[in-house]
């Protein structure tokens, strides 16, 4: 079937589905393209920090209310080495700061429910992507093609919208790491009610949180390794020995229902604009989840991008799309170098010299004793500035 719409969005991550709303809010047609189900997208276990401009955008989109009832607010994290912890207050560090942890499939759910259905269109096979250097871009997909006036690539880091850019137009920064998190969700009350990143001997650890019954949990481990390894009682184990503390603190067990693998990769493609195709979020760029920044970096894309959009239909300027990547960008590369910092901070990484082990444990010793390095990570953490 042939189809007509002003902006083809391909992905339902948080970046195509805020783009929707962002686009259904300055009255521009827009289709969003999805190979995957809705249960599917509903469900897949992914990030969990929103920084607290990304919940104002929700909010004003009148997508908050769940969020409001059931998300977590909190004032801090905790960095724990040498079994001793540091609280960084946020709000003092930053001037009222504070981040929420609200699970990045619950965001998906609320932002699937609120966009009319013919907006989506899940299930759909074999999507590629035409005439991107002429003013009448083309999807097609099994069923369908759809001609469009723009078409935005948020389908990630494995979609064909990057694919699409001629190989040689490409501009891309990689660095890939030597371990991946190993993440589990346990049926457990809090055993902290805010997040503690630990840097230990045996590796990274994160405690984090998802609701009162259930906690989110990650540990360094290598990228290839296999789930058949870690044991529930392995993955406790180490879990206790890396938040060790001489603290009256102790981590509560629970089943785990829920265990994945991730890799770890910094990666930033350039050229998110070619000719009529724009890239967003993980589509054209990736932070290790350290710096808890991918969701949040793809928020700021669409917006830069809804912007553009809604200047071109209003007053056919295109000066706004024209300086898409450069604007996007600036954002991109702070949060890529805070997300690289808190990975390389927090991590242990066999390949690197004793030396540059020692470098790390001064800047930490540094950060817990300095109120401006404490403030450098703090205004990072929950978000640099950002307008909508
Ligand atoms: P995605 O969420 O990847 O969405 C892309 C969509 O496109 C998918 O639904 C996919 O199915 C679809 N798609 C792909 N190919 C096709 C195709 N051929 N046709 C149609 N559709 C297609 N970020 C944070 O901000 N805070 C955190 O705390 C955080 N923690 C994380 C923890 C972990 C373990 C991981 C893995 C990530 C974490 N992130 C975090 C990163 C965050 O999850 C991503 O950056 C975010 O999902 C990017 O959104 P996106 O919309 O760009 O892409
Ligand atoms: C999460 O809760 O999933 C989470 C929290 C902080 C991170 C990454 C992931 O840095």
């Amino acid at each position: 079937m042939k189809r007509k719409v002003q902006v083809g969005i391909i992905g339902t991550g948080p970046a195509g589905l805020l783009l929707a709303h962002l686009l259904k809010r300055a009255g521009i047609e827009a289709l969003v393209l999805e190979s995957r189900s809705r249960e599917q997208i509903e469900s897949t276990i992914r990030a969990g920090v929103l920084e607290q401009w990304t919940v104002d955008l929700l909010i004003s989109l009148g997508l908050g209310e769940r969020l409001k009832r059931e998300a977590h607010f909190h004032d801090g994290i905790t960095l724990r080495f040498g079994r001793g912890s540091h609280h960084l207050d946020f709000p003092e560090l930053t001037g009222g700061k504070r981040v929420t942890v609200y699970a990045q499939h619950e965001v998906i759910k609320d932002l699937v429910a609120a966009l009319p259905a013919d907006m989506i269109q899940f299930g759909v096979k074999n999507v590629s992507l035409h005439g991107l250097d002429t003013d009448h871009p083309t999807i097609r997909t099994a069923e369908d093609e759809i001609d469009c006036d723009f078409i935005a690539g948020c389908d990630g880091f494995h979609g064909p919208s990057r694919q699409a850019i001629p190989a040689n137009a490409l501009k891309t920064y990689e660095t890939v790491y030597p371990f991946g998190w190993l993440g589990i969700l346990a049926e457990a009350p809090p055993s902290h009610h805010e997040l503690i990143y630990a840097r230990h001997e045996r590796g990274f650890a994160l405690l984090s949180t998802r609701s009162p019954e259930v906690q989110r949990l990650y540990i360094q481990c290598d990228p290839a390794d296999d789930l058949a390894n870690w044991s529930d009682d392995r993955i406790w184990n180490e879990l206790h020995q890396r938040l060790e503390t001489d603290e009256d603190w102790s981590l509560t067990e629970g089943p785990i229902f829920q265990k994945n693998i991730v890799a770890m990769r910094s990666f930033v493609c350039e050229t998110m604009r070619w000719g009529r195709l724009f890239l967003a979020g993980d589509a054209a760029h990736i932070v290790p989840p350290t710096g808890a920044k991918g969701l949040n970096l793809a928020a700021a894309d669409v917006v830069v991008l809804a912007r553009a959009l809604t200047r071109f239909y209003a007053d056919g300027k295109e000066d706004l799309l024209d300086t898409y990547a450069a604007t996007c960008l600036e954002r991109i590369w702070r949060g890529e170098r805070f997300s690289w910092y808190m990975t390389t901070l927090l991590h242990r990484n066999d390949a690197e010299e004793d030396f540059v082990r020692r470098i790390h444990m001064a800047d930490l010793d540094y950060v817990v004793s300095s109120h401006a390095a404490q403030q450098a990570l703090a205004e990072n953490y929950v978000g640099l500035p950002m307008a909508f």
